[in-house]
């Protein structure tokens, strides 16, 4: 898709806007990776300060830096470039807080950095940083979709990350302009039920679902962040009349629509219904909390389909920053061995950086050909919303 510069910042801003105000008066647009996600693991450690509110709305929380005796003098060669660094970073999250906190914690532990951050939906923190220009208190946004970081990109307001950051993650994975660089990787996945499917019943593509020996055994969350970004990426990658066909095909086989990716996995569990399109860490974190083994797994597709996109979260730095030094230490932790495993372990994302087990439940990135997308380009979400209340879906 080419960048279409005539669209203006007003019009982009009032797209995000829009977005992020639906999403708080009616289930237009779902978080991805936020509130429908189980209450988990992630918690924040006792170095937040915050008495912060609760996911969803725009809640600011401040991690105090560590006391200084807590910054080993002889920080050994490679670790992170945390060490004393001190002084202040700001945040624009659209990650939620129940999911991050806790690493913005350890980065400020490690480098004495006194972080805020401001979270919201990743739409919502777009917006804002878009509307707020030049006086954009933010340094950093982290995004939990790249077609947000795209948007912000598209606009000239991140800088460009230094090359030595940048190379930690594969090209695929980050902006090819070097203005925002992926953090953890969010497969999509069809979460199928084992009693009912087993792998070599999945069809070759995901376009192939409308087939109608597919009828009424699937499940969808149309409102869903990361829903809407497969259905751009098709939209991308195989144009609008591919991308509308799929949907009505999907919803004439009277695929039940669920509020989020939860119930989505639940319902297969269940066995309400055979099969549904998901991001692939609902179903590791249901498997976490569950314990033992579930009539559920993830079939990742792995042969360029539009069905094997792998999406990022991650993050960029404003040209406006007042912190640079700070942003690039945040990055650059983030993407550090402990960091890259927390969001393997924790978050159940896949990890970027190379070196850094994924989980061993997973397809390994290394086995997945993902289509020749550049992430960038998820950014026109506002024409796969018009799509998606045309075919009635929204
Ligand atoms: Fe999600």
């Amino acid at each position: 898709m080419n960048t279409n510069r005539s669209v203006s910042r007003r019009d982009i801003i009032r797209a995000l806007a829009g977005l992020a105000g639906a999403s708080l008066a009616a289930p237009v647009l779902a978080a991805c990776g936020g509130e429908d996600n189980p209450a988990s693991t992630a918690a924040p450690t006792a170095t937040s300060q915050a008495g912060t509110g609760s996911g969803g709305s725009a809640a600011t929380a401040t991690s105090a830096a560590a006391t200084p005796a807590s910054t080993p003098a002889g920080t050994p060669a490679g670790a992170p470039a945390t060490g004393t660094v001190g002084g202040s970073l700001t945040v624009y999250s659209g990650r939620s807080e129940q999911l991050i906190q806790a690493i913005v914690d350890q980065f400020a532990a490690a480098s004495g950095v006194e972080v805020k951050v401001r979270y919201g939906d990743t739409a919502e923190m777009a917006a804002a940083i878009l509307e707020e220009g030049q006086s954009s208190p933010a340094d950093i946004f982290f995004a939990q979709d790249a077609g947000a970081l795209g948007a912000v990109a598209r606009e000239g307001l991140l800088a460009e990350l230094p090359a030595d950051v940048l190379d930690l993650v594969e090209a695929r994975f980050r902006s090819p302009d070097g203005l925002w660089v992926g953090i953890s990787g969010r497969a999509r996945a069809v979460v199928y039920n084992t009693e009912r499917l087993s792998e070599s019943d999945i069809p070759p593509s995901i376009l192939d679902f409308t087939d109608p020996v597919w009828k009424d055994r699937l499940g969808w969350a149309p409102t869903n962040a990361s829903f809407q970004a497969a259905v751009t990426a098709i939209r991308v990658l195989r144009g609008d009349d591919v991308a509308r066909a799929w949907l009505e095909g999907i919803r004439d086989n009277g695929a039940r629509v669920f509020e989020n990716n939860n119930a989505i996995v639940s319902a297969v569990i269940d066995g309400e219904i055979d099969a549904g399109f998901v991001n692939h860490y609902y179903l590791m974190r249901q498997l976490a909390e569950a314990g033992g083994d579930l009539p559920a797994r993830n079939y990742i597709y792995r042969n360029g389909d539009p069905g094997a996109l792998v999406n990022v979260a991650g993050a960029g730095i404003l040209t406006t920053a007042k912190n640079q030094e700070q942003a690039i230490a945040f990055i650059r932790y983030m993407l550090s061995p402990e960091a890259q495993t927390y969001f393997a372990e924790e978050t159940h994302e896949y990890p970027l950086v190379a070196g850094v087990p994924t989980d061993p439940n997973l397809v390994p990135l290394s086995e997945i050909q993902t289509p020749d997308i550049d992430l960038s380009d998820l950014a026109d979400l506002e024409a796969t919303l018009e799509m998606l209340r045309d075919v009635g879906l929204l």
